[in-house]
């Protein structure tokens, strides 16, 4: 069996790494976000502390996690990041936090996994920067008070509404919805991508991938590198053409959508006539999960106004309807 080459292994991450922003100007957009984050990070500086906790929320791919790395590059601070899948037990959050340099910015991904008995642990290390550990089981059973490092907790989720009231009243630094990107802020995201993968790119081009981009960075620099791939396979510069045809092979449509979101939409159509269709019932239809369904195909049609969801379900709107006639944007 061949080994894969040394650059097919470390290159890809290597400009991952590159593409995510590290300075706040390369951090394009969601300017109110920027404005109250770094007014608080500056705060914290000038009174010589830690800034308070953090909420960042908002679909996959919108720079949450780029953020928490931005207020830790800020404050000069260490960065640890954890995932709320992966702190189960008590010990585990005791272990994380008890070895926290001070001043560490501590990024929970997916803090919407907590389970209700770690959330209820972490709520005096977010406020006194202690830990009340049980020992013991039965009668002689007892609490003891362990003394925590100064820390700022960056959180971050797709799913805010899956965070208990408690645990969202003590994100004192704020909580801040990262939004879809428009096509301008895409295509600064898109210009600066080429640069650093020191890519030729007409802004034809740029305009393109911006469009097809699903007003989301991720999405952006993945088919920026696609197309990239692309031109180099086929010896061709990067043109307007070439993108198109790149689009095609890849089956992505002017608007960004896939075989799998008109699958949505065609189900929508043809199997529960336009809706409202209950969410359960047209999952079943498309052989997906509601996860799925909910988090990764609806928030861009919604956003597109293709369907509305409504207390009785789902329904195709006549922007949906009329994009699946062929009548809009041709691929
Ligand atoms: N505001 C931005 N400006 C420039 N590039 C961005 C911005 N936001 C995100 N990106 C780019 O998009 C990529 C994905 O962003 P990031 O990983 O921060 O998203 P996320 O919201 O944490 O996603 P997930 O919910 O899947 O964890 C980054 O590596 C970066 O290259
Ligand atoms: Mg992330």
């Amino acid at each position: 069996m061949s080994t894969p080459s040394l650059k097919s292994i470390v290159v890809p991450q290597v400009l991952d790494a590159a593409l995510r922003p590290v300075h706040w100007d390369d951090y394009v957009g969601q300017k109110q976000v920027k404005a109250n984050v770094r007014i608080a990070i500056d705060a914290a500086k000038k009174r010589g502390g830690m800034p308070e906790h953090f909420l960042f929320y908002g679909p996959p791919g919108v720079g949450k996690t780029t953020l928490a790395h931005l207020v830790a590059t800020t404050l000069d601070a260490p960065l640890k990041s954890t995932s709320g899948v992966a702190i189960e037990r008590a010990a585990d959050l005791a272990a994380i936090l008890t070895n926290l340099d001070p001043g560490t910015v501590l990024f929970i991904d997916e803090i919407h996994r907590l389970s209700h008995k770690i959330e209820e642990l972490l709520y005096p290390a977010l406020e006194g920067s202690h830990l009340d550990i049980v020992l013991g089981k039965g009668p002689s059973a007892r609490t003891v008070e362990l003394a925590l490092p100064s820390f700022t907790l960056v959180g971050a989720t797709t799913r805010v509404a899956e965070l208990s009231g408690p645990l969202r009243s003590r994100f004192g630094g704020g909580i801040y919805q990262l939004d879809f990107y428009t096509d301008d802020d895409l295509r600064d995201i898109i210009r600066r991508s080429a640069q650093v993968l020191g890519l030729t790119a007409p802004e034809e081009v740029i305009e393109r991938i911006a469009a097809r981009s699903r007003a989301t960075p991720r999405v952006a620099n993945a088919l920026l590198k696609r197309v990239r791939d692309f031109s180099e396979v086929r010896e061709r510069a990067l043109t307007a053409a070439l993108c198109d045809e790149a689009c095609k092979l890849f089956g992505i449509d002017s608007l960004g959508l896939t075989k799998d979101d008109r699958r949505y939409l065609e189900t929508l159509m043809n199997g529960f006539h336009g809706g409202p269709a209950g969410v359960r019932a047209l999952v079943a239809a498309l052989h997906e999960d509601v996860d799925t369904v909910e988090h990764v195909y609806e928030p861009y049609l919604l956003r597109l106004g293709f369907i509305e969801r409504s207390p009785r379900g789902r329904i195709l709107t006549p922007a949906g309807r009329e994009y699946l006639n062929g009548d809009t944007l041709p691929i």
